[in-house]
Order: C-alpha cells, then structure tokens, then sequence
C-alpha cells in the first residue's frame, strides 16, 4: 500500500470514507440484486419458522433433531437480510415500507431483537415446551418489524 494519507487530511478523509461506505454497496452490483437477496433470505427463515411453529401446534409430529436442525438454520441467516437495505432498494418489487430507509437504526435495534431471541432457539428446540415458549417469543420479534416496516 502506497496510500500517503498522512501527508493530507483530506486524502484521509477520503479513503477513510470510501472503506466505510463500500462493503454494504459492494455486495450488491444493483439494488434489485440486494431486494432478491433479502427476500431470499426472508422467504427460507419463514419456512423454517413454518415447520417449527407446525410442531408447536401439534400439526406436525416434534422431532427434536429436525427442529433444532431448523433453529440453527433461522439463527444463521436471521443475520443476513440486514445489510441489504442499501440505498435506492427501496425502489421497485420490494414489501418493505418507505419509512424503514429513513429508521435505519430501528430496524437494527429490530433485527438485534430478533437475533437476540433466534440466539437462544435451538437449544429451546430440544425440549417441546421450551421450543413451544422460543418458537412464540421469536414470532413476536418478527411481527414487531412488520408491523412497523413491511407492507401486509
Ligand atoms: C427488522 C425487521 C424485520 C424482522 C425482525 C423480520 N422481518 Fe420479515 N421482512 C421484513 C421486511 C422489511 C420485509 C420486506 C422485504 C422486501 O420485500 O424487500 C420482510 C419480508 C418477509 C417475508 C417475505 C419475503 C418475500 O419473498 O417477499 C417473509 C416470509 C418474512 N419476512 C419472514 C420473517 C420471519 C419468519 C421473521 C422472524 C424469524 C422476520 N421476517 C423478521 C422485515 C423484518
């Protein structure tokens, strides 16, 4: 690296600014590229919610091994959709709300939420009555942000 950032403030600020700015967008070559991904990611954590919630209810027989396969999978890309919300997506095939691009920092605090709760899923899953209690409180994290930020 021949970066003589040190020599000019301005220089610094640039680079600086550059390296902060450019992972999010850089993931994305357009925003109908971070919309897809998003809702991929949504669409998979809804499935699996799906089959766990199925169990909960009894429409389903519980199998511990399936349900905590099916936790781990919501907790991991529980982490995903986040850092699509990049500018200009939301433009275009997308069920997300215009106010969530202006509360940027509510809708991490939502995600964190959601993470939080998703966290402590599959360690729940192997119990029917733990999984029944983490299946209801992560339900509840996901509707908080669609009731705020997702078109119904
Ligand atoms: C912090 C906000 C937030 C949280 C938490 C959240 N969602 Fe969403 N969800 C959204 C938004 C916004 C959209 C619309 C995305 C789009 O169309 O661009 C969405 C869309 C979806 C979709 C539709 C995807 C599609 O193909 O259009 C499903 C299914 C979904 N969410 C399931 C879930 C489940 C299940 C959880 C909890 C485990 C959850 N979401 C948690 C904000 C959230």
């Amino acid at each position: 690296m021949i970066a003589r950032t040190g020599t000019c403030p301005g220089a610094a600020a640039l680079v600086f600014g550059t390296l902060l700015a450019a992972p999010a967008m850089a993931q994305f070559a357009k925003p109908e590229d971070a919309i897809k991904y998003r809702q991929s990611a949504f669409t998979v954590m809804g499935n699996h919610m799906g089959r766990l919630a199925a169990m909960a209810k009894g429409e389903r027989p519980y199998d511990a091994a399936a349900a905590q396969s099916s936790a781990r999978i919501i907790d991991t890309i529980a982490k995903l959709p986040w850092e699509a919300f990049v500018p200009g997506s939301d433009q275009g095939k997308t069920g997300a709300k215009p106010e969530l691009f202006a509360n940027l920092a509510d809708v991490r605090s939502l995600a964190e939420r959601l993470n939080g709760e998703t966290g402590k899923l599959t360690e729940a899953a192997g119990n029917l009555d733990a999984m029944r209690k983490q299946v209801g409180a992560t339900g509840a994290a996901c509707k908080a942000c669609h009731e705020k930020y997702r078109n119904m």
